[in-house]
Formats: C-alpha cells, sequence, structure tokens
C-alpha cells in the first residue's frame, strides 16, 4: 500500500536555473492544497546534511516566480555521494518528519534522490538545468531563459563583429551537451556551430570555412563554440594566424544561468512542479517528472538514468547548411 504522506521537503541542488523558483513556488502551493506540510531545504543536500530545513507556507513563495536563481539556494555536495552522507540524509528526513522530498536538479542530483529513495524516503526529481542534457525529457526548467539570454548577448557581438569584418567565436554553457550551442548556432545565424557531440577537432575545417565566406562576400564570421569543446581563445588566436582575419573569443559565462525566466520555463516549471507534488502525494517515489512528446509525465529514476539523448541528425545537419 502507497505510504501516507504529511511532510514533504524540497531542495534545489546542482547548478541554478532560471525557472527553479517557479518550481518551488508550485511544488508548495499544489502540496498545501493536497493538505501536506512543506519544509523547504537550503543549500541543496549539503544543506539537507546541516538540519538548515525551515518551514514553507503559500506566502514563503510570493513574489518568486519571477526571479531567476533560486531562493533556497543550491550547492555541490561531495559528502552526499556516499553512503554514510546518504544515511545521515536519510535520518535527518526522519527526524523532521520529512517522509517525502523533491529534488530539482539534473541527472547527479537524481542519483541523490535515488540513493534517499532506497532508504525509504520517497523522492521526485525535477529537471533543473540549462544544459537540456536529460534524458528522459525534451525540456529541462532554465534552458529557455538560458538560450535567449545567449541568443541576445550574441545578437550584440555580432554587430560589433561585422562592424569591424572580424571572425567571433563565442563559448556557450552545457557542459559535455551542445544542445545551447546547438540552439544559439541556429538562431543567431552562426557560420560554424562547433558541438561536443560532433566535432571532429579539425580546425582546417572552420579556416578554409572562413577562408570560403570571405570569397563569397561575408563580411564577419560567427563561430559558437561549446563550453564541452572549450579553449575558445587559444582556438581565436589560431584561426587568426591561418586566415589573416581577425579573431575575438567571447565566453558568455555565468550570464547564462542568471536572469528572470521566460514564459515558458516559468509556465513548464509551474506545471511540473504541481505534477511533482500530486505524485508524491499519491505515494509513489524513485520517480523523476519530464516534458516528453508532448505531454507531462513521471519515469522511474533507473530507467530515466538509463536513457540515452543525442543532437538530432536533422537539426544537426540543417544547422550546418543554413548559414551557407
Ligand atoms: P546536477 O544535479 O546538475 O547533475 P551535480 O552532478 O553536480 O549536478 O550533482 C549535484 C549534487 O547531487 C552533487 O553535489 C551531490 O550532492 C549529488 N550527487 C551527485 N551524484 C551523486 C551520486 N552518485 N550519489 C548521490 N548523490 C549524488
Ligand atoms: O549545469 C549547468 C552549468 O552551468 C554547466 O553548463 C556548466 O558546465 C556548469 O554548470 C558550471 O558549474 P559551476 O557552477 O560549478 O561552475
Amino acid at each position: 500500500m502507497a505510504k501516507a504522506i504529511k511532510t514533504i521537503g524540497i531542495l534545489t541542488s546542482g547548478g541554478d536555473a532560471p525557472g527553479m523558483n517557479a518550481a518551488i513556488r508550485a511544488v508548495v502551493r499544489k502540496a498545501i492544497t493536497n493538505g501536506v506540510t512543506v519544509k523547504g531545504i537550503k543549500r541543496g543536500y549539503q544543506g539537507l546534511l546541516n538540519e538548515e530545513i525551515v518551514d514553507m507556507q503559500a506566502r514563503s513563495v510570493s513574489d518568486i516566480i519571477q526571479r531567476g536563481g533560486t531562493i533556497l539556494g543550491t550547492a555541490r555536495c561531495l559528502e552526499f555521494k556516499t553512503e554514510a552522507g546518504q544515511q545521515k540524509g536519510a535520518e535527518i528526513c526522519r527526524k523532521h518528519g520529512i517522509d517525502g522530498l523533491v529534488v530539482i536538479g539534473g541527472d547527479g542530483s537524481y542519483q541523490g534522490a535515488q540513493a534517499l529513495s532506497r532508504l525509504g524516503i520517497n523522492t521526485i526529481g525535477l529537471p533543473g538545468t540549462i544544459d537540456l542534457d536529460i534524458a528522459c525529457t525534451d525540456y529541462t526548467i532554465g534552458f529557455d531563459t538560458a538560450v535567449n539570454t545567449a541568443m541576445q548577448a550574441i545578437d550584440k557581438v555580432r554587430d560589433t563583429s561585422s562592424s569591424h569584418e572580424r571572425c567571433s567565436i563565442i563559448e556557450v554553457m552545457g557542459r559535455n551537451a551542445g544542445y545551447i550551442a546547438l540552439w544559439c548556432g541556429v538562431a543567431n545565424g552562426a557560420e560554424d556551430i562547433l558541438l561536443p557531440e560532433k566535432y571532429d577537432f579539425n580546425e582546417q575545417n572552420i579556416i578554409n570555412n572562413i577562408i570560403n565566406n570571405r570569397k563569397r562576400g561575408k563580411t564577419h564570421h560567427l563561430i559558437i563554440n561549446a563550453e564541452g569543446i572549450g579553449h575558445s581563445t587559444s582556438m581565436a588566436r589560431r584561426i587568426e594566424a591561418a586566415t589573416g582575419v581577425e579573431t575575438r573569443a567571447t565566453i558568455l559565462g555565468y550570464m547564462q544561468r542568471g536572469g528572470s525566466p521566460t514564459c515558458k520555463d516559468r509556465y513548464y516549471a509551474s506545471i511540473m512542479g504541481c505534477l511533482a507534488a500530486d505524485i508524491l502525494c499519491e505515494g509513489k517515489t524513485n520517480r523523476v517528472v519530464g516534458y516528453r512528446h508532448g505531454e507531462f509525465r513521471d519515469f522511474d529514476i533507473e530507467e530515466a538514468l538509463a536513457m540515452q539523448k543525442d543532437i538530432p541528425e536533422y537539426e544537426y545537419k540543417i544547422s550546418k547548411l543554413l548559414a551557407l
């Protein structure tokens, strides 16, 4: 029989992402509506181990839907990767009467949730990462804001690149995944898009592309480089030396993680947060919420972690031909 849930906890873990606050708000308010008490855990699993636990009411999440970051704070916590850390975490949950936990984060955070579930604490994961690198879902909280922020920044760099007839290499985040680079590359009309999943490390192809584009009358050359490839500054030096075209590197960095979430991130995070609260209240555990093939749904964590995701081939082909 499903365990009756009286109190749930909520934490954000790993890198912050715009829309996490909308998800926190939704979880808190839906759980309260379902008659369940909610406790906020500060600073991810580290805060759980430090017992940084606060009561949350509907008013605790007022005026946050439009804010970037996470009001709960987040952290990366090595101790929680150990069995002792996980057992301590489960004990602290029990001590505070927390029988269900919503974890907002990425794959790493899901593994922490999985460990707690094994130790008897019902857990549900919500996909919070700008990287879009969670295989079970076509959408992750924060990606939409991040790509819009990056796209606007890249438009600005493009202006200068055009004025000075330069080549610009712009490095975007994404850890080992190229989704931010792909989306910005297409949306910003980049001449070259370098994705960790596809890049062959043959710089001569880029050099040839720049030289050929000059011959075709293009006055600037925009290269979107993914963080997973990196080395944009040294790449710029080599490309300038080989082509004679002035080349500059810009690393966008953490500006991509911050800022007010887009409508899509607020909306999806709100729906997913409510779904997570409902699933927990139904007594389910070891699940993650995702958006796949046009619907919001939940998956078993093991299944979700075992799933693979890759850059869609057709989208990749298009990204290569549109900058003709
Ligand atoms: P993300 O959740 O965005 O993938 P991380 O991989 O940094 O980010 O993971 C966030 C946190 O989740 C880690 O700092 C750690 O506390 C916890 N975590 C990661 N991997 C594991 C694991 N294998 N077992 C238990 N907890 C983990
Ligand atoms: O997962 C989000 C992300 O911003 C990645 O794109 C990046 O690789 C990483 O986090 C940076 O992590 P940190 O905040 O620990 O520097």
